[in-house]
């Protein structure tokens, strides 16, 4: 009984990390994100699958370690490519490793979470978000919001391979349901899901905001 609960805290502490890496155990999460073989493979997915252009402006919403953030530094080299994450611990470690990127103004990396959005200057061609829809406080909302920081046509794509203890494809095809859902209430069209075969497998769901600028 003891250890149930105890089992139960255990998970409990480490899912919160996951979703804000806060302190020494938080620098470890980052690590073990930022070396994990399914997690290098599924963010250069989705960022391949965005098809970012040299020229283009590009956000990332809980980019932890920043290993997407780097591929869009990759392909954006003529763009820009911003970032928000609400944990002190991964704009550090994400600051790191896209340094020089950074130092070329390149990359705008801030410390912020996704309800307190920052302002940019002209609108955005692409938004993107690996495994962190998961953890925002009304993934409605700041969908719409997102949406009004994208030109008419930009692009939008959601990922999430579950990582709860016995995630199957099933795990992962509800997990994009949701997503393209979500997607489609928020006002966005031609919403179409792609699926990574790891294990468990990545859904990514990519959409498109409407030129008219309406649903
Ligand atoms: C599971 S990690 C995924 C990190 C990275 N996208 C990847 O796939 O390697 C989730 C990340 O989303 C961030 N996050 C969660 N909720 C957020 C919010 N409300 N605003 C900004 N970032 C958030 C966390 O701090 C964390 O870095």
């Amino acid at each position: 009984m003891k250890s149930k609960a105890l089992k139960r805290r255990v998970i409990t502490r480490v899912v919160r990390q996951f979703g804000r890496p806060h302190g020494v155990t938080g620098r470890v999460v980052g690590w073990v994100m930022a070396h994990r073989g399914s997690n290098r493979q599924r963010n250069l997915w989705v960022v391949s699958l965005l098809d970012v252009q040299p020229a283009e402006r590009v956000l990332e919403i809980g980019f932890g370690p920043g290993l997407a953030i780097a591929e869009l530094a990759r392909r954006a080299s003529r763009g820009r490519v911003y970032g928000i994450d609400h944990s002190e611990v991964m704009v550090r470690q994400a600051s790191k490793r896209n340094a020089a990127a950074i130092r070329a103004q390149r990359v705008e990396l801030r410390c912020a979470s996704v309800d307190r959005l920052p302002r940019l200057d002209e609108p955005l061609d692409a938004i993107l978000a690996v495994n962190s829809a998961g953890f925002w406080p009304s993934p409605a909302e700041q969908l719409s919001e997102l949406r009004g920081l994208l030109r008419p046509g930009g692009r939008v794509a959601l990922a999430s391979q579950p990582r709860c203890a016995g995630a199957t494809a099933d795990t992962t095809a509800r997990a994009g349901r949701e997503l393209h859902d979500r997607l489609t209430q928020a006002g966005f069209t031609q919403a179409r899901t792609e699926t990574l075969d790891l294990n468990p497998p990545v859904a990514c769901v990519l959409a498109t905001n409407p030129a008219n600028g309406q649903p």
